[in-house]
């Protein structure tokens, strides 16, 4: 790899809190360069975690090695307290791009707007429908035709923040919770590091709320994976 794309690389943080899978996805998609950028760090607020065991399996095999770190919020007596020492520790690395992946606490006001424009969420629901918990259930509940998950510009609300791409799966007669986890999450792998890519290559930028791809407005909903046509 040349000095020129070197240079021009993105820095990427990711946030997580349990399994990792939408890291890995990301990671994988650095080492072999769907995305131009590169993770620098994966920063856990729980201890233990398979996302951070992922760091160390990946620090083994390959020569770009990535800090795995774990900020536990416990060990904090205020929400703000946390979200500051988190805020040092992200911003300590220079990020172009810090990803919520897995990331279960909310971020507060403060957090968000150091890192606004940069910041993406993923949600495993069609959002706005079902943020918080518990969306396959609700989804399954409530009869719904379609589910999906969406990435998002993370504002200070829950699972809140313009919607930049949704992938929608149908749900068929025989889904269940398990299914439709599944299913969502092998959607997820693809989308993530797909909106990744087209930040790093500065094609996706926000401004003053609206959602801007190839310099075209994006509409609320958000660009639909399954219509793109690129
Ligand atoms: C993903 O399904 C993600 O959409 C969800 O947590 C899972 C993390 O899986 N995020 C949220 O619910 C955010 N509100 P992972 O740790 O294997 O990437």
């Amino acid at each position: 790899m040349g000095l020129m794309t070197q240079s021009t690389m993105k820095n990427i943080v990711i946030l997580v809190s349990g399994a990792g899978s939408n890291a890995q996805a990301i990671i994988d998609a650095c080492a072999n360069g769907q995305i131009n950028g590169r993770v620098l760090a994966v920063i856990s607020n729980v201890p233990e975690v398979y996302a951070l065991e992922r760091v160390a399996l990946h620090n083994q095999s390959s020569p770009h090695k990535i800090d795995g770190i774990t900020l536990n919020h416990k060990d904090f007596k205020k929400r703000e307290e946390f979200d500051n020492a988190l805020a040092s520790k992200v911003a300590s690395y220079s990020p172009d791009v810090v990803v919520l992946a897995g990331f279960m606490r909310i971020l507060s006001e403060r957090f968000v707007d150091q890192f606004t424009g940069m910041l993406f969420n993923i949600h495993p629901s069609l959002l706005p429908l079902y943020p918080g918990l518990h969306t396959h259930q609700k989804a399954l509940h409530n009869n719904d035709n379609y589910h999906g998950c969406s990435i998002h510009f993370v504002s200070a609300e829950l699972d809140g923040g313009p919607v930049v791409l949704q992938s929608r799966i149908k749900i068929a007669d025989d889904d269940n919770e398990q299914s439709l986890a599944f299913r969502v999450a092998q959607r997820e792998w693809l989308i993530y590091p797909l909106l990744i890519s087209w930040f790093c290559d500065d094609r996706l930028y926000l401004q003053n709320d609206q959602v801007f791809f190839d310099n075209n407005k994006i509409d609320k909903q958000g660009l639909c994976y399954e219509d793109l046509t690129i």
